[in-house]
Order: C-alpha cells, then sequence, then structure tokens
C-alpha cells in the first residue's frame, strides 16, 4: 500500500523573540547559513524526501521569504550578461522544483493555529509539518534524512508520527516533550502523553519533539477544539494529545543532527559546521580554528 505524502506546512510565521534584536527586521527563518537562509535548507529536505506541494505559513514582517523563493528575471539576466551562468542558476532553482504556495496568520496565535490554516491546502491528505527554524541533516550512520524517516514509519503504519530527540535537562522547559510506550525496536514510541514546555520536574521523560511531523488530516479535527494553551498560544502539541486519545501516535527517537535556529548556540554551531562543509570557506575555517585551538 502506498500512502505518499506530497504536501508541506511550513509554519515561519513567529516572532523570533529569542533572536532580537536582528528578528526586527529579519525573519529568523532567513538568517543566513554561510550563504543561503535556513528556510531553503528546509525545502530542500523537503524536495528530497518526495514533497511536491509546500504552504509556508508566514506573518508580518515576512516578505523576505516570499522575495527569496519568488523569480528573479532582472538579477538572472545580470548574472547572465556578467557570464555567470552558475550563479544565475542557482538563483534561479531556489524557485523550481516545487510548488511553493504562502498564506499569512493575522494574528501570532501559536503554532497550533499555523498549522490549522493549512486545512484548506491539505484537503483529506496526510502531509508534513516542518518548522521553517529547523534545519535537520541527515542522520550520520545511515545518510536518511529526518522526514524521510518519518515518512517511513507513516508509510508502514499509516500513524501520526512525530520526530524527537534526547535534550539535555536544562532545555527541556524549552521544547515539547513526549512521554509513551516502546513500540518497536528501541526508538519509537507509541504516545501516552505531550506536554508543552513542561518545567524539569514536571517533565516524563527528556524526549523533545523536534520539529518535523506527518500527519493524517485527523489532526485539523482536534486542532478546531484546541483552546489556547502553554503561553497563551493555540499549541500543535495540545492538538496531538486529542489526537493520540483517539488513534495511535507515534514518535521516532532520530538520531538525525538538528539544528534548532530559534537557540542561539545551535544557530552559531549550525554556522560553524556548515562553514566548515562548504567548498569556499573550509580551508580558511579549519586554518582559523587550528590557529584559535
Ligand atoms: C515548537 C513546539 C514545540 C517543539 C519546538 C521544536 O516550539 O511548540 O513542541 O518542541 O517547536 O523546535 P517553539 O520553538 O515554537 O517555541
Amino acid at each position: 500500500m502506498t500512502r505518499g505524502v506530497r504536501k508541506a506546512i511550513v509554519p515561519a510565521a513567529g516572532f523570533g523573540t529569542r533572536f532580537l534584536p536582528i528578528t526586527k527586521s529579519t525573519p529568523k527563518e532567513m538568517l543566513p547559513i554561510v550563504d543561503k537562509p535556513v528556510i531553503q535548507f528546509v525545502i530542500e529536505e523537503a524536495i528530497s524526501c518526495g514533497i511536491e506541494s509546500i504552504l509556508i505559513v508566514t506573518g508580518r514582517g515576512k516578505h523576505a521569504i516570499e522575495n527569496h523563493f519568488d523569480h528573479a528575471p532582472d538579477l538572472e539576466s545580470h548574472l547572465e550578461r556578467q557570464g555567470k551562468q552558475d550563479l544565475a542558476e542557482q538563483v534561479r532553482e531556489i524557485s523550481e522544483g516545487v510548488d511553493i504556495h504562502f498564506i499569512r496568520q493575522k494574528k501570532q496565535m501559536g503554532l497550533g493555529d499555523a498549522v490549522r490554516l493549512g486545512r484548506s491546502f491539505v484537503g483529506e491528505d496526510p502531509f508534513a509539518v516542518m518548522l521553517g527554524d529547523t534545519i535537520i541533516d541527515p542522520a550520520p550512520d545511515t545518510g536518511i534524512h529526518g522526514l524521510k524517516e518519518l515518512l517511513d514509519v507513516f508509510e508502514e503504519t499509516g500513524a501520526s508520527v512525530v520526530g524527537v530527540r534526547r535534550v539535555p535537562e536544562e532545555l527541556i522547559p524549552r521544547y515539547g516533550i513526549v512521554d509513551g510506550d516502546v513500540q518497536s525496536g528501541e526508538n519509537l514510541y507509541r504516545l501516552k502523553q505531550l506536554l508543552e514546555k513542561p518545567s524539569i520536574e514536571d517533565a516524563p521523560t527528556n524526549l523533545a519533539i523536534a520539529g518535523r511531523y506527518v500527519f493524517t488530516p485527523e489532526i485539523f479535527e482536534c486542532l478546531e477544539s484546541t483552546g489556547f494553551g502553554a503561553g497563551g498560544e493555540v499549541q500543535l502539541t495540545d492538538a496531538m494529545n486529542e489526537l493520540a486519545a483517539r488513534t495511535p501516535v507515534l514518535a521516532l527517537a532520530w538520531h538525525a543532527i538538528r539544528y534548532d535556529i530559534g537557540n542561539k548556540a545551535d544557530y552559531v554551531r549550525c554556522f560553524l559546521d556548515y562553514a566548515l562543509r562548504h567548498p569556499e570557506t573550509r580551508d580558511a575555517m579549519r586554518a582559523y580554528l587550528a590557529e584559535l585551538a
């Protein structure tokens, strides 16, 4: 049986308060990782996992995201006139390869509300949610992308599934934390309870929701009845609790490397890791780090 997931919602509407002052005028999702904005990595991950259609949920002050994925014919022809075909091609590729739609969240009412805005885009299909401020590298041991691992679980089980990672205790209050029964292997859980940003004392585990989800459309019914939760926002985590009460919801503990761009230390680590891989900066960065050491 095939349960092909071809659509993704990419929430990118948050104020990015943890990253002020830069986020006063630059969306967090547009912060550069060497020469690409964070959200471009998310879109590339989606494409490599077979997603064909993406809805980006934006909000006030997020025009830079729309501009980035739009055609830029004047820039492309300028580069071509200068003989910079490679760059022209790179710029063109950003707006090709996938069908991107935008919707604006008029009021900041949380992640659950942002996902809810995708209901008519999704229709009756299963879909992915990929947070626009989270970069997931393929797992070092398998080379498989984070979302792809979730899609494989969904293909096999038909159940909604979320990617989770163990976090150090002090980071627990920053994330949605899950508790569940081991389902198979060591890393697949059936969820019993999800808590949005609990205190360390209240957290049943240190398994934190890590920015990639695959849902059946039933999540929208749950979102309709979800009120305001932690932080006075409509929390996706609360709707997932409701979903888990109706039907099995799974969590897959990943080995994939995750960079939470809402967290300054993670952002800097991400920039550094990519600078150490980028062909134009790799050697200079290695030499610089050796000098610092
Ligand atoms: C959101 C979710 C949270 C999840 C986190 C991952 O929180 O509400 O459950 O763990 O993303 O980054 P936010 O970062 O929007 O505060």
